[in-house]
């Protein structure tokens, strides 16, 4: 649950304003602080004690009452926020907030405010659908407000349709669910570059040497770093899965391609995280017909490719580098000489002989590994959830 938040309601006159009274008290509930403004229409309709008594705080509805003269309250109230909801939205204060009107305290907050401006309308179905108030609404639109859509239904006039306030419950929850998404932006502005899948390695027209990773882990990473407000690129290796929403992808096949894909990009950035399982060796000789079977053995000469990672520590500048490690036996012993010889700022190991680890699977259990020789090991845990716990340590290595 997302605590602090300073919500300032405006609760503009229709009947919604009983809605309004609950949605005070859900919102202190869910840990906000609440402080409320009314229109006089508002006040026909419940009493302003009520919404005292369920913020816990004054209420205002009067420009000229100013209940501390160190500040102007209007200008106070709109800088306080971290969201003003005004709910209910009348047509008349739809109308008035879309003409740049300050007559009274509501709409002079309104107007001087500079946090996010959250609308939801409440009014008969037919003056919902009149062209000046959908004219009103769309120049909000412009203005940048968001608008919380009535849901349809029984309303106090009469009619069913579209009109009534969203509930109290489902407003709260997208309250909690902008605040959360705003939270997790935490990369915003920084550049990330990942590195996801296999790469395979040909041997000839039909055949290559390549490893059983599927690139689930480097997706879920580039998912939940565009999720985190970073500008993200995917240097991906051949894989089935979608490319996530958001994302620049680079599409290469050999450890080779991989190289220049990454290193051209380097510079630029401020994050890179290597999940990409590269192939060590290569066949020396690519032919360029059908390799044709013999009646004795075959046996086909590697090389070795170019370590990505390794060549990334050493051009580091700025950068926080962060590798993976898989392994099969001595698992923090080879992760850390990795993170030393590749100049990493973070190795994440993973056994992946692991029952729910390693390739292919939806679930990964993981350690991370630092240079200061700490070792913090996870629980198993979805892909996603590593994705999110990597980039949370790699926002912290950041920063420092
Ligand atoms: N890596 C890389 N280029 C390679 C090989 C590996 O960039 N040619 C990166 C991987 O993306 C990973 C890290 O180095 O982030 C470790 O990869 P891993 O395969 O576990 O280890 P290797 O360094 O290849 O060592 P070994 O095969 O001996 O375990």
């Amino acid at each position: 649950m997302l605590q602090g938040k300073k919500i300032l309601l405006c609760v503009s006159g229709g009947i919604a304003v009983y809605k309004a009274a609950a949605l005070t008290s859900k919102l202190s509930q869910a840990g906000h602080e609440v402080k409320v403004i009314m229109s006089r229409s508002a006040m026909e309709f419940v009493a302003p004690l009520t919404f005292q008594t369920l913020s816990r705080n004054d209420v205002y509805f009067d420009t000229f009452d100013e209940k501390n003269s160190k500040v102007i309250a209007h200008i106070d109230l709109a800088d306080w926020a971290d969201l003003i909801l005004v709910a209910p939205a009348t047509a008349n204060i739809i109308g008035k907030m879309a003409n740049g009107i300050a007559d009274n305290m509501l709409t002079t907050t309104l107007l001087a405010a500079t946090a996010p401006v959250w609308i939801a309308p409440a009014m008969n179905v037919h003056m919902y659908d009149h062209p000046a108030v959908k004219k009103n609404i769309q120049t909000l639109h412009e203005y940048g407000y968001q608008f919380i859509e009535p849901s349809e239904g029984f309303l106090a006039c009469g009619y069913v349709g579209k009109g009534r306030l969203e509930e109290p419950e489902k407003i709260v929850q997208l309250i909690s669910s902008f605040f959360q998404k705003e939270k997790d932006a935490s990369l915003q502005g920084i550049n990330v570059l990942v590195t996801a899948g296999p790469t395979i390695e040909k041997l000839d027209p039909v055949r290559y040497f390549s490893n059983k990773s599927t690139g689930k882990m480097g997706y879920a990473i580039a998912e939940e770093a565009v999720h985190m407000g970073a500008k993200v690129t995917l240097v991906s290796g051949p894989s089935h899965l979608p490319v996530p929403y958001g994302v620049e992808v680079i599409k290469v096949e050999t450890a080779e391609e991989m190289f220049q894909a990454v290193t051209d990009r380097y510079d630029e950035q401020d994050l890179v995280i290597k999940s990409a399982a590269v192939a060590d060796y290569r066949p020396a000789e690519i032919y360029g017909h059908k390799v044709k079977k013999q009646d004795g053995p075959l046996s086909v000469e590697m090389e070795r490719t170019k370590d990505i990672l390794k060549e990334l520590g050493k051009r580091k500048t700025n950068q926080v580098l962060v590798g993976f490690a898989a392994e099969t036996e001595n698992v923090a012993e080879y992760a850390k000489s990795k993170l030393q010889a590749k100049n990493l700022d973070m190795i994440v190991s993973n056994n992946v002989n692991m029952e729910g680890s390693g390739f292919g699977t939806d679930t990964n259990r993981v350690a991370f590994h630092f240079k200061d020789g700490s070792v913090m090991e996870l629980p198993m845990l979805s892909k996603k959830e590593v994705a999110k716990e990597i980039l949370l340590k790699a926002e912290h290595l950041l920063k420092e």
